[in-house]
């Protein structure tokens, strides 16, 4: 059986503008949620500064935003003192010619980035868009547009306009819907005629353990009442994206890891489907507009007392369906009776190996998620992230010999084209996490690598921030000019 995959299969890479392109302050960028984020470690969680009104100040912990309750009187504030990685990132904003010749020079058709939202709209509640932060996109699509690659837009990668996450507490306000999507209907006016490809938010499914970006003090009802903001919000932007831009496709991205029942005892695997329904429910309730019958099951566990819906949301729901499903997979999980129902972690699998942040490696179960989703939704895929993050060691040139890392994709590419050409299922792309080195989303490291580009630059944001191909660079350019068939 070949590896080769359907010719109008799209390769490329995936970045989230936080974690990318710096520029902070430059071109009328507006505070974002990630601004007040410190980096951490696997050993020390990043967290948030901010000040009390006494000037005492917390620190809460923080994984896409508050991992910890924050006090509604605590004010975001930079400590002197503080490494805030999403300043400059590894600076996109300066270096964007630069990396997207690199990627073409792999073969890359497609690019997938976020828009900031903050860049567009500084407060997220202004009239009318910033123009400058709409001219670097346009300059970022424009010469993408060079070497024949498709922009692939996350509409919104896990993030704000830090005025909105104060103001109203994040996606807990029904206002959040209206802002979204002023600010989508920008994006579509301005760059619709060069992009077709759009995602609405990224991890969408992540609120049910991280809980909704830029909510203070998120709760089981918390959390499920801004889910359905947040859908009532993709279903109104892709209602919109079809009627402004008819040839776009719109998808949202789910993390999705596998899930295994630690044994064929019948209630780990009951309780494998019910953890799987937590996924499910977001995945169903997007990609078949409507919410699923197992849902009040799932707000009665997390304590949910009832979800407020407007009159006509279940007709955006409907109407407002996705056209693909998007996911991102790097690892597998396993669950057993009586675990946490917020645990999105797992006992480690003995079967498996795991990457030096205890993530376990399992291709296999990347061919597993596409069938399931493919068999349950029948809409094409399209893996939006995948790659292992790595310690690299690179020489005194800068070069990383990553056979690790080719090994890992190899691995992922091969289950992922024996999922299109043995088992069916109907996938239009693949976008490696990070190609270029970036910050890590989960720590705010720099030394948990992804790319195919090493960036000399060290957890603190010092180095000279040049861009060096490693092995596997060369290896990935190989496997894109034979569409899969070097695998
Ligand atoms: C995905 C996110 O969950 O995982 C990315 O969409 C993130 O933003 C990626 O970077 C990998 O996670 P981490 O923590 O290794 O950066």
């Amino acid at each position: 059986m070949t590896y080769q995959l359907p010719e109008e299969f799209l390769w490329g890479g995936a970045t989230a503008d936080f974690q990318f392109e710096g520029g902070f302050g430059e071109g009328g960028r507006g505070l974002l949620s990630h601004d007040y984020e410190t980096a951490g470690s696997a050993e020390h969680p990043r967290h948030h500064t901010m000040e009390m009104p006494d000037g005492s100040i917390v620190r809460p912990r923080s994984s896409f935003f508050y991992a910890d309750p924050v006090p509604p009187t605590a004010r975001p504030v930079f400590l002197d003192g503080e490494y805030y990685p999403s300043h400059k990132a590894v600076d996109f904003y300066h270096h964007y010619k630069e990396d997207i010749a690199l990627m073409a020079g792999m073969g890359f058709n497609v690019f997938r980035f976020s828009i900031c939202w903050s860049r567009i709209f500084p407060t997220g509640e202004e009239e009318f868009p910033n123009e400058e932060g709409l001219q670097f996109y346009d300059r970022v699509i424009d010469e993408m547009a060079k070497y024949q690659m498709e922009p692939l837009i996350t509409i919104c990668h896990d993030e704000m306009p830090m005025n909105l996450a104060l103001k109203y507490d994040g996606w807990s306000s029904r206002y959040l819907i209206d802002a979204y999507v002023k600010y989508c209907r920008v994006l579509f006016e301005r760059y619709g005629d060069r992009c077709r490809y759009w995602l609405t938010f990224n991890e969408i499914n992540a609120v049910r353990g991280f809980g909704p970006c830029g909510t203070r003090n998120s709760t089981g009802q918390d959390r499920y009442q801004a889910a359905h903001h947040m859908f009532v919000a993709s279903a109104k932007a892709v209602k919109l994206g079809h009627e402004m831009m008819p040839d776009s496709q719109f998808g949202a991205m789910y993390a999705m890891s596998e899930l295994y029942a630690v044994s064929c005892k019948p209630e780990d695997v009951f309780q494998r489907l019910q953890e799987r329904r937590e996924n499910w429910y977001f995945i169903d309730t997007m990609g078949r507009g409507y919410y699923p019958s197992y849902a009040r099951d799932i707000w009665r566990r997390h304590g949910v007392k009832s979800v407020q819906m407007a009159k006509g949301d279940e007709v955006f729901l409907r109407e407002g369906q996705l056209d693909f499903i998007s996911f991102s997979y790097y690892r597998s999980n396993t669950t057993q009776a009586g675990d946490d129902w917020f645990n999105v972690g797992g006992s480690s699998n003995p079967y498996l190996k795991e990457t030096p942040w205890g993530w376990a490696i399992d291709p296999l179960g990347l061919r597993h998620v596409m069938n399931e989703i493919y068999d349950r939704i029948q809409k094409p895929l399209f893996i939006v992230e995948n790659g292992i993050g790595a310690v690299d060691q690179a020489n005194e040139e800068g070069y990383v010999a990553d056979d690790y890392r080719i090994e890992y994709l190899k691995n992922h590419l091969r289950a992922m084209a024996d999922a299109v050409n043995i088992d069916g299922v109907v996938c239009l792309g693949y976008t490696m996490w990070g190609p270029i080195d970036l910050i890590s989303l989960s720590t705010g490291e720099m030394k948990k690598r992804y790319g195919f580009i090493y960036v000399d630059m060290d957890d603190k944001g010092r180095g000279s921030f040049k861009r060096i191909p490693k092995k596997s660079y060369q290896w990935m350019k190989e496997i894109i000019a034979s569409n899969g068939g070097a695998l």
